[in-house]
């Protein structure tokens, strides 16, 4: 099993690994191109999304029509993820 969630904030790999950084992505910077492994949201290796350019046209179809049609403001500001599962305790 490998684990997104840790290895897209693996410092080795990302610049700032706890930001939001999508300066990150651009030609110049282009840090999830260091190995075919750095950015594993779609997989990686023999089982590697098929979709993935699909699913980008997707994500951008679903991004123009919400911007488009809604105001967006963050319902929380300074969010803290909370990665528990144990809501009972
Ligand atoms: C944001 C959208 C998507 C994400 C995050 C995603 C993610 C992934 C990931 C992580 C895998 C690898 C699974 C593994 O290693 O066992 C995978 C495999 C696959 N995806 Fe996607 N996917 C997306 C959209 C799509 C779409 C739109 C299609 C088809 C239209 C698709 C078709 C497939 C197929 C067929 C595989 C299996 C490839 C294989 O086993 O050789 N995916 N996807």
């Amino acid at each position: 099993m490998v684990s997104p969630a840790v290895s897209h904030r693996l410092s080795d790999c990302f610049h700032f690994p706890n930001r939001y950084d999508p300066d990150g992505f651009t030609p110049e910077r282009a840090e999830d191109r260091k190995s075919p492994y750095t950015l594993i949201g779609f997989g990686g290796g023999r089982h590697r999304c098929i979709g993935q350019a699909f699913a980008y046209q997707q994500v951008k179809v679903i991004w123009t029509v919400l911007l488009r049609q809604f105001e967006l403001e963050l319902v929380h500001q300074n969010y803290e993820p909370d990665y528990t599962t144990n809501d009972w305790l």
